[in-house]
């Protein structure tokens, strides 16, 4: 692996990563993907390192992907499981994650159902100079920056299996379906697939994607690109599927729904739900992505789903293990010799 410039400590938004970012992330995690290929997928990059979990909201996939990512670079792990914790007898964020930090952790990987609560672990280990990196795993509604990535590696894959890289996305037509509201992967997403060049098409029932939620996106620029942000946002299917290349379906995130925003999931699924049919509309070579968690038959149907020649959910998975291990090792060794992992 070639040394690439690396100037994130943090990794909390996509809101500010530029093209060279991107390809950075990507053209790492297709290294890792060659090394979870061989039959010794262990490395030494971060070996003797501590890296921690604060996980205050439940996850399958994300915390065990992490872990796992964690364990391949041969880091020490340690987990934090909110329901046994301190935070029971009043501690307060802050204090837990300077707990980790008193016994060497290096890189926090942090989720929250609040907006901010992986920034302001930041911002504090920052203020003290700690020099530790906090990676957003999920915060509120806001951001997924490690999903978005996963997703992006997972499209490279698909356009060019030989060689992924983030040129092929440019001029592909993605939509975007369903909750977006509620949704910190469509909105990390967003940053990612646009700065990418490709044009990223929305929908969902008013309820679930306001008017102009589109406007902040579009009038934020690409860092280092003068190039706008290509977005248009639907309140019917039809025109977002319409030659789609790709299709992101998002889980309608019942938690996070503090009013009552649909008539009822029979009519959700009847008007926003991916089924055969509707995909008739999309680009022959058409492709189906979904985080998961899925509410089965509501905002995919169950066949298509479980469909390998169209759903790209395991494949989502299997790149999170590379992206994550491509994160851990940027932000670990920003400033160390990239030698040590052909070691
Ligand atoms: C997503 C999340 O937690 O935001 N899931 C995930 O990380 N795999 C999406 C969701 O919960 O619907």
């Amino acid at each position: 692996m070639t040394e690439t410039p690396w100037h994130h400590r943090h990794i909390l938004s996509l809101r500010d990563f530029s093209l060279a970012d991107y390809a950075t992330v990507t053209q790492t995690a297709v290294s890792f993907r060659d090394v979870l290929s061989r039959r010794t997928k262990k490395v030494p990059t971060l070996q003797g390192r501590v890296v921690t979990t604060l996980f205050f909201e439940p996850s399958t996939r994300t915390r065990s992907s992490f872990e796992l990512a964690a364990k391949r670079l041969s880091a020490d792990v340690l987990n934090f499981a909110p329901g046994s914790s301190s935070l029971t007898k009043g501690e307060t964020i802050l204090d837990t994650a300077k707990t980790y930090l008193a016994m060497g952790a290096e890189i926090m990987i942090v989720r929250h159902r609040e907006t901010g609560v992986p920034q302001a672990i930041a911002a504090e280990l920052d203020r003290m100079g700690a020099g530790v990196g906090v990676l957003n795993a999920g915060d509120g509604q806001h951001e997924h920056p490690s999903q978005a990535l996963l997703d992006l590696l997972t499209l490279c894959t698909v356009l060019n299996p030989d060689k992924p890289s983030i040129e092929a996305l440019r001029g592909k037509k993605i939509a975007i379906v369903g909750d977006i509201l509620h949704s910190r992967v469509a909105r990390s997403n967003l940053w990612s697939l646009t700065a990418c060049g490709a044009s990223v098409h929305l929908a969902g029932p008013p309820t679930l994607l306001p008017l102009n939620f589109a406007e902040g996106f579009r009038n934020s620029p690409i860092p280092g690109s003068a190039e706008p942000r290509a977005i248009a946002q639907h309140d019917t299917l039809e025109p977002a599927l319409a030659d789609a290349d790709f299709v992101m379906t998002l889980r309608l995130q019942h938690e996070r729904m503090t009013q009552h925003l649909l008539p009822s999931l029979r009519e959700y699924h009847q008007r926003f739900g991916i089924t055969r049919d509707r995909l008739t509309a999309c680009r022959s070579s058409v492709k189906i992505l979904h985080p998961a968690p899925v509410n089965r038959g509501v905002e995919l149907s169950s066949d298509l789903m479980d469909d390998p020649s169209l759903s790209l959910i395991s494949q989502q998975v299997t790149s999170g293990v590379a992206v994550r291990m491509a994160l851990l090792y940027l932000i670990g060794t920003r400033s160390r010799d990239a030698a040590l992992l052909n070691a």
